[in-house]
C-alpha cells in the first residue's frame, strides 16, 4: 500500500506519497506554481529557478528558500509557495529567462512577463542572450535520452553554452525527427524540427 506523509502548505495539511518531489506533492493537490524545466517523467534539473517555495528549517522558525521540483517531501515539512520574496525570486528568475526572447511559444513568454510586472526592483526585461527561444532548460536532451535516441547534448561553456547534436559521425545522419524534443520545449525553440533547429541555429562542428 502506498505509504503517505503529511507535510503542511500555506497552513494546510496534506497527505503526499512518500518520495514525492515537492513540486509534483502541489500539482497534485491543485496547487500550481510556475515551473518551466520540470516533466514528471523526467529527472529535474533545476534550471529555470522559478519554481522556488520557502521551506522551514528543522522547525526552527527559520525559512529558507529551496527548488521545488528538487525537493523531496518529508512528513512534518512545511511549506509556503506565495510570499513577497518568492515573488522576488521568481521575477528575477523569469527576467533572466526573458533575455533568451523571442519565444515561439507565446504563452510561456506571458508568464513570464506577468511575474516580472511590478515584481522586480526596475521591472525591467533584459537583453543580450546568445541562445535565441532558448532557456536551455534541458528538457530536451532529457527526453531525447529517456526515448533512448540521446541524440542531444549541452555544448560550449559560458556564454557559448547551447543545445546541439551529440557531436560525431552519427550526426550526418537523421535523428529521425521523432518530435519528442519538439513536444516538450517550453519555449517552442525546436520548429520545425530538431535537426533544424539545432543543425541551423546552434550546431557547430
Ligand atoms: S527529434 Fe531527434 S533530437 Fe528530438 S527527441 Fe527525437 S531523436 Fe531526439
Ligand atoms: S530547446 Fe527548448 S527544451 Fe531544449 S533547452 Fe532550449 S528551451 Fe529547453
Ligand atoms: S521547475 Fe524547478 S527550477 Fe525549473
Amino acid at each position: 500500500m502506498e505509504e503517505l506523509v503529511a507535510i503542511v502548505v500555506d497552513g494546510r495539511s496534506l497527505a503526499v506519497s512518500k518520495s514525492t518531489i515537492v513540486l509534483q506533492a502541489l500539482r497534485d493537490h491543485g496547487i500550481d506554481i510556475p515551473a518551466l524545466c520540470y516533466y514528471p517523467a523526467l529527472e529535474a534539473y533545476g534550471s529555470c529557478g522559478l519554481c522556488m517555495v520557502e521551506v522551514e528549517i528543522r522547525g526552527n522558525a527559520i525559512w529558507k528558500p529551496r527548488h521545488a521540483c528538487l525537493l523531496e517531501v518529508e512528513d512534518g515539512l512545511q511549506i509556503k509557495t506565495a510570499t513577497p520574496r518568492l515573488q522576488r525570486l521568481r521575477a528575477w528568475a523569469a527576467q533572466i529567462l526573458l533575455r533568451d526572447r523571442p519565444f515561439h511559444n507565446s504563452e510561456a513568454e506571458g508568464l513570464l512577463l506577468k511575474l516580472v510586472q511590478d515584481k522586480t526592483a526596475d521591472g525591467q526585461v533584459l537583453s543580450g542572450s546568445t541562445t535565441e527561444g532558448c532557456i536551455l532548460c534541458g528538457l530536451c536532451i532529457r527526453m531525447c535520452r529517456k526515448i533512448g535516441k540521446n541524440r542531444l547534448t549541452f555544448l560550449g561553456r559560458g556564454k557559448n553554452l547551447r543545445i546541439g547534436l551529440v557531436p560525431g559521425a552519427g550526426n550526418k545522419a537523421s535523428c529521425g525527427n521523432c518530435c519528442a524534443c519538439r513536444n516538450i520545449c517550453p519555449t517552442g525553440f525546436i520548429s520545425p524540427d530538431a535537426e533544424h533547429a539545432f543543425k541551423a541555429r546552434l550546431y557547430k562542428e
